[in-house]
């Protein structure tokens, strides 16, 4: 008799079922579905202001739809049932944000320290301590790059960085909370190769590191960084013209002599081309 676990299923992380909304007379999202596995690495691609940002706050319940739903996986019960986002208390989605963390494309980082931009969440939702979070902040900063300044780069404010460090900064922030499921918008925009080469290689390491109890890590990256679907070869999901116009695996899309595809993926920059940061 064969018995199959359950943790061999793939379950289901995010569905998004007939998304629509607009900004007035802008039909922004025309009907988007889409289903992400536990354990998808993910690439949403398209042109600027197709709606990538829009569909990825309408996951995060930052904006709420004119049609449609988006159903999450509620990792705090058993078998993380689908739940849709708009029957949730705030409590309830506080809880269900507890296994998530996100790069944003802008703002990525709150006013104050670097080390504030870490250890909020610590506080607030772990309870530790400042002296407990400090080796944590520090591994995190190192892992992205920061090394011999660490210790000075915790008390710089964010207004101090520039826009590169501030990315990496909130990679390092978003990678320390070891979340199940990772949201990225843009990680490598504004990046120099060196440091855009490193941050293709963390995402990589920590979306197939195991996560809490064994579990599988699901990553969602929002980008135009063709070096970076190369190199982790992920799904792709295309949106254009409000609705997803591809779902397949990488190699398909980067073969598809489709009208669509074939001239967008022709001109999708190759922003930081690095290939000897090894695998
Ligand atoms: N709050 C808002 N109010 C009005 N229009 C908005 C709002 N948010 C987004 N839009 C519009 O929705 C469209 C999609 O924006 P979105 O930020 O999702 O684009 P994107 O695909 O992320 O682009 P980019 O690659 O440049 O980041 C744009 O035309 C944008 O102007
Ligand atoms: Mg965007």
């Amino acid at each position: 008799m064969i018995v199959h676990s359950m943790a061999n299923v793939p379950s289901i992380e995010i569905r998004v079922e007939a998304l629509h909304k607009s900004f007035g007379e802008h039909a922004v999202l025309r009907g988007i579905d889409l289903e992400v596995s536990s354990g998808d690495l993910l690439a949403v691609v398209g042109g600027s202001g197709c709606g990538k940002t829009v569909l990825l706050k309408h996951i995060l319940r930052q904006l709420s739809p004119d049609r449609g739903r988006v159903l999450v996986a509620d990792h705090e019960r058993d078998n993380a049932p689908l739940v849709d986002l708009a029957d949730l208390s705030d409590e309830e989605m506080d809880e269900l944000r507890l296994h998530w963390a996100v790069v944003f494309q802008r703002n990525a980082l709150f006013s104050g320290t670097v080390f504030e931009n870490i250890a909020l969440w610590f506080r607030e939702v772990k309870g530790m301590t400042d002296a407990e979070i400090r080796p944590i902040a520090v591994e995190a900063l190192q892992s992205v790059g920061f090394h011999d300044m660490v210790e000075s780069l915790l008390e710089r404010d964010r207004d101090e960085l520039s826009g590169g460090m501030a990315k990496r900064v909130a990679v390092a922030r978003a990678l320390s909370m070891d979340p199940l499921l990772m949201f990225y918008d843009e990680p490598t925009t504004g990046l120099d190769p060196v440091h855009a080469g490193q941050i293709h290689r963390l995402i990589l390491d920590t979306h197939l590191r195991p996560g809490r109890a064994g579990m599988r890590r699901t990553s969602v990256i929002i980008t135009h960084d063709k070096d970076l679907i190369h190199r982790l070869e992920p799904r792709v999901i295309m949106l254009h013209e409000g609705r997803v116009y591809f779902d397949g695996p990488f190699r398909t899309f980067e073969q598809s002599d489709s009208a669509i595809i074939r001239p967008y993926f022709d001109v999708m920059p190759i922003l930081h081309e690095r290939r000897d940061l090894g695998p």
